[in-house]
C-alpha cells in the first residue's frame, strides 16, 4: 500500500516512520512535515534524521505549514525536549529537504497516483492536509483513506482537560478533515493510552539492533513525562499505532461513529465529540478506534524495528 506520512516528529512520530520504512507491505511516497510538537524547522529536520537513521534518504521530505490555519502555534517541548527528538544523540541530517511545499506535494501526488490508491497518515496537527483539501477540493475523492492519530473520547484530553494535542493545535484544520467525506480512521488516546512502553518493552527495543537502541533512547526520554503525569509504568506510543493499524488492523477494535470538532468554545477547543453511543442522528464520518492488543502491537513493532 502507498502512503504519505504527515508528521511533527516527535519521538513517537519517529518510531511510526521507522515502522513504516521497515515494513515491505508499505511504500512511503513521501513525508510531509508540519509544525506541532516543535516548530517546523525542527520537524522538517527530525523527519530527515529518521530517514537517514533507516538508511532511506530516497524518501522525499517536504516542509509544510509552520503554523495552524487560524491560531498561534502551540508546541510540546515539555514532552519531546527542545529538539523534539531528545533521548538519542544523532547527527544533523545531510539529506536536503525535497523541493516544493508539502501541500503542493500532497496535491500533486494525489492527482498523479491512481484514484483511491494513496492512504494519508497524519500524525500531528492537520494543517497541511486541511490546506491541501481547501486549495484542491478535487483531491478528496482521490484519497483512499485518512488514518490519523488524534482525538479522544473516554480519555478526553491530554493538552487540556477536553482535547488531545494534534486536534487542539489546529481545530479548524481538523474540522475540515473530519468534514471532507474521505474514509477516515481515527486512532485516539483511547487506543494509544493502552500502548504503553514498559521496561521490558524498552529492553526489547534495546536489543533489537542499531535502530532499536535509538528507539529505546527516545522512549526512555519520552516516557519520563507521561509516567510522572499519569503515574503509569510507561508512556503511550501514540503515532506508531497508525502504521500498526495499516499493517495489522486486527490488533485494533473500534466503531463507525460521528465525530465533530469543537472550534468555538475556549474551554473545549479541539474536543473530538464522538457519538460513541449513537445518541444523535449525525452522519457517521469515522471509524473511531477504542482498543488495541498492546502485546501484539509491541511484538509487531519490535520485530519490524529489528529489521532496520
Ligand atoms: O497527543 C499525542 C500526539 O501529539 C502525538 O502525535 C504526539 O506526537 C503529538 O503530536
Ligand atoms: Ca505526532
Amino acid at each position: 500500500m502507498k502512503i504519505i506520512i504527515d508528521t511533527d516528529p516527535g519521538q513517537d512520530d519517529a518510531v511510526a516512520i521507522l515502522l513504516a520504512l521497515a515494513s515491505p507491505e508499505i511504500e512511503v511516497l513521501g513525508i510531509t512535515a508540519v509544525a506541532g510538537n516543535v516548530p517546523l524547522d525542527l520537524t522538517a529536520r527530525n523527519a530527515r534524521i529518521v530517514c537517514e537513521l533507516a538508511g532511506r534518504t530516497d524518501v522525499p521530505v517536504h516542509a509544510g505549514c509552520d503554523r495552524p490555519l487560524a491560531r498561534d502555534l502551540v508546541t510540546a517541548e515539555h514532552v519531546h525536549g527542545k529538539t523534539g527528538l531528545d533521548g538519542a544523540d544523532l547527527p544533523d541530517p545531510q539529506m536536503p529537504l525535497a523541493e516544493g511545499h508539502a501541500v503542493d506535494f500532497l496535491i500533486e501526488t494525489l492527482r498523479a497516483e491512481p484514484e483511491g490508491s494513496v492512504t494519508l497518515c497524519p500524525l500531528g496537527p492537520l494543517t497541511n492536509v486541511a490546506t491541501a483539501l481547501q486549495r484542491a477540493p478535487d483531491i478528496a475523492p482521490r484519497i483512499g483513506r485518512i488514518v490519523l492519530m488524534g482525538g479522544a473520547y473516554f480519555e478526553v484530553g491530554n493538552i487540556t482537560p477536553a482535547a488531545e494535542f494534534n486536534i487542539y493545535v489546529d481545530p479548524e484544520a481538523a474540522k475540515i478533515v473530519f468534514g471532507a467525506g474521505v474514509p477516515l480512521t481515527v486512532v485516539p488516546l483511547d487506543a494509544t493510552h493502552k500502548a504503553l512502553t514498559t521496561r521490558a518493552r524498552n529492553d526489547a527495543f534495546r536489543t533489537a539492533g542499531r535502530v532499536g537502541e535509538v528507539v529505546a533512547g527516545w522512549t526512555g526520554f519520552f516516557e519520563r513525562y507521561d509516567k510522572e503525569k499519569y503515574g503509569s509504568e510507561g508512556a503511550p506510543l501514540h503515532d506508531p499505532c497508525v502504521i500498526a493499524w495499516l499493517l495489522k488492523p486486527e490488533l485494533f477494535t473500534g466503531r463507525d461513529v460521528n465525530v465533530e470538532i469543537e472550534v468555538d468554545s475556549p474551554l473545549t477547543r479541539g474536543m473530538t465529540v464522538a457519538d460513541w453511543w449513537g445518541v444523535t442522528d449525525r452522519p457517521v464520518n469515522a471509524t473511531f478506534i477504542g482498543d488495541v492488543d498492546a502485546e501484539g502491537f509491541f511484538a509487531l513493532l519490535t520485530e519490524r524495528i529489528a529489521r532496520l
